[in-house]
């Protein structure tokens, strides 16, 4: 099964690190194909923690070709700053391949990412401020500087200094902030060249050619559906497509070539930033979440906010993304709670609503109709069967399951990497 894509279904941090990790020794590839360093991705492997932002946890595995295809956007500081940090920690690194044609994050995007977030006051995002959106802006605007381009020391400098004539303009007449110079964001670029050169590849013609030679392509998305751009809420999301057709255009390979997609899903809900979230809790249960499921970004550190599961968006995922196989995460964090609270549908200025509503306001507005299930209170890290689970447990995914408009295939029951129960091969 050559080319698979996964993708987050609901706000971000769902455990797609480690279900990638999962994947690991069958995979030959791991390409990101879409946002940068605001992703951040915890994998537990033994006694060994490891944070992830910029590099996809597949690289975690030792074998596989890591990728960060054209529609990432790349803080090349980052990048090495993490490619030192894994090697020191006995990671190969070494296979990494970076796409010519994916765009580069600045100084001055990490600048107005910060300034315009502070100008928004209380209507600001909550990004992490590491300089996506406006990295995004400039690639879409025509005026955002590619990896090629740091192999041509001409061309950098008259597409900094075209970016950065109108962004100085902004950042000292609207923002009152001090200018930035063009030969320090240049030279800054140029000091890293050398070390990129030998990753640099067309990275559509090496995955197409991996493909044709049927080995496994595993294409990781960052952040999640309810967060793409199009297709999430809006202007509370990132700038890049989280979704399964951003794998298609963030990496140049083509849609008709994904044959499984597959969706992590937390068997609740948690969301970092602003915007709607119809199932948040704001009570002691939603406490009982942050600190069972150990909710603080690993981007940001960030308190997320926490709800119960919502399976109108879990519906949703599935049909934006053609989602074939859900991996279901973080039960064991539901271990205690006398009752499970499910959203399965909404209540929008009185009327029902089944399916998450086209208009933001309404889904603003959306209060959710709840079912309760019953909760366990037996362990259930050391399960490794679906019949492992305490009858309730497993009824509980039954019932996610039939509401989620695809099969469960995997369910997470702890952190580590050997904390899963398999239901059906993620790969056939
Ligand atoms: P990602 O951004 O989707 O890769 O997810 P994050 O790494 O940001 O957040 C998921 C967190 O949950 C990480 O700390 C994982 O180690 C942890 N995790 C993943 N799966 C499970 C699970 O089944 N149970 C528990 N308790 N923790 C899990
Ligand atoms: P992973 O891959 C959760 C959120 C930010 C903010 C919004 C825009 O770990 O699931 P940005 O910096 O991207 O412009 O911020 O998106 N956000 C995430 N939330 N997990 C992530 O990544 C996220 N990446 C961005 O909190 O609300
Ligand atoms: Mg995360």
């Amino acid at each position: 099964m050559p080319a698979i894509v996964l993708i987050g279904a609901q706000w971000g941090d769902e455990g797609k690190g480690k279900a990638t990790d999962l994947l690991g020794s069958r995979v030959d590839y791991v390409v990101k194909f879409n946002g940068g360093n605001n992703a951040g991705h915890t994998v537990v492997v033994g006694d060994k923690k490891y944070a992830l932002h910029l590099l996809p946890s597949g690289i975690l595995t030792p074998g596989v070709t890591p990728v960060i295809a054209n529609g990432v956007v790349v803080d090349v500081e980052v990048l090495f700053h993490e490619l030192e940090a894994l090697g020191s920690r006995g990671v190969d690194v070494s296979r990494l391949l970076v796409s010519a044609n994916a765009h580069v994050i600045t100084a001055y995007h990490r600048t107005i990412d910060k300034v315009t977030e502070r100008f928004l006051g209380k209507r600001q995002i909550g990004t992490t401020g590491r300089g996506i959106g406006p990295a995004y802006a400039d690639k879409i605007n025509r005026v955002g500087i590619r990896i090629q381009d740091l192999f041509d020391e001409g061309i950098l400098r008259q597409k900094v200094e075209a970016a950065l004539d109108l962004k100085n303009h902004i950042l000292l007449k609207v923002y009152n902030r001090r200018s930035i110079a063009a030969d320090e964001v240049i030279d800054d670029l140029l000091s890293y060249t050398e070390r990129l050169r030998p990753m640099v590849a067309d990275t559509s013609l090496v995955l197409n050619r991996a493909l044709d030679e049927g080995k496994t392509v595993l294409f990781e998305g960052g952040q999640a559906t309810m967060l793409d751009v199009d297709h999430g809420t809006y202007p509370f999301v990132t700038s890049s497509n989280a979704t399964s057709g951003g794998a298609a255009t963030g990496s140049g390979v083509a849609p008709n070539r994904i044959d499984r997609v597959i969706a992590v899903v937390k068997a609740y809900t948690t969301r970092v930033g602003a915007g709607p979230f119809p199932t948040e809790l704001f009570d002691e249960s939603g406490e009982f979440l942050r600190s069972q499921g150990f909710e603080f970004g690993t981007t940001t550190g960030r308190p997320r906010r926490t709800g119960w599961y919502d399976a109108p968006v879990a519906r949703y995922t599935a049909r934006i993304n053609g989602v074939t196989d859900f991996v279901l995460t973080k039960l064991d964090v539901l271990t205690g709670l006398p009752t499970i609270p499910v959203c399965v549908a909404y209540d929008v200025d009185g009327v029902r609503v089944d399916e998450v509503p086209v208009s933001q306001s309404d889904f603003h507005h959306a209060k959710p109709i709840y079912e309760t299930f019953e909760g366990w209170s037996e362990d259930i890290t050391g399960a490794r069967t679906f019949s492992d689970l305490p009858p309730a447990a497993q009824r509980y995914v039954l019932a996610v399951e039939e509401m989620s408009g695809s099969r469960i295939s995997a369910i997470g029951v702890g952190p580590s990497r050997d904390a899963i129960i398999s239901r059906h091969d993620l790969l056939e």
